[in-house]
């Protein structure tokens, strides 16, 4: 799973009309497109989605951020490709990020930030399989 990650384009990403622009980036940096679908998540998923952080005290912002408007998760291939999407996408506060990050680009605040990347292989294994099903994945990874 080394060479996968799983991106969110979320709720703001959407809204704002900007699918196109961050995906043109995503392709620019040398990143294949495996499976990809638009979703409204329900506050389950996207709790369960979000685990990890539960007792943070904007947990619940994040949750009802998250599930505002559908987003577009998408498995993403490239060697590297967990640690090259974090560098490409930049800092989870957007003005904190690298100059030409898609955070810096478009991300408003440290909730309202655009796009998600998988922090670990591990997390990205699981992440992407909470989103695609194994049939999904079987067919456009055997491209
Ligand atoms: P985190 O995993 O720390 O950031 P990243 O998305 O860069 O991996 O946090 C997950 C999400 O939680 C983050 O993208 C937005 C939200 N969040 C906040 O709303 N406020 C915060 O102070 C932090 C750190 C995160
Ligand atoms: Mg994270």
């Amino acid at each position: 799973m080394s060479n996968r990650t799983l991106a969110i384009l979320k709720p703001d990403c959407v809204r704002k009309n900007l699918i196109g622009n961050v995906i043109a980036k995503i392709n620019e940096a040398g990143f294949k497109i495996k499976a990809m679908k638009m979703t409204h998540l329900t506050k389950e998923s996207a709790a369960g989605f979000y685990e990890i952080h539960k007792h943070q005290p904007w947990f619940n912002d994040l949750i009802s951020y998250m599930t505002s408007g559908p987003c577009v998760p998408i498995a993403l291939e490239k060697d590297n490709a967990v640690a090259d999407f974090r560098k490409l996408i930049g800092a989870t506060d957007p003005s904190k990020a690298d100059e030409g990050t898609i955070r810096k680009l478009y991300a408003k605040d440290k909730t309202e930030n655009i796009v998600h990347g998988s922090d670990s292989d591990e997390n990205a294994a699981i992440e992407i399989s909470h989103f695609f099903s194994r049939k999904e994945l079987l067919e456009n990874y055997n491209n």
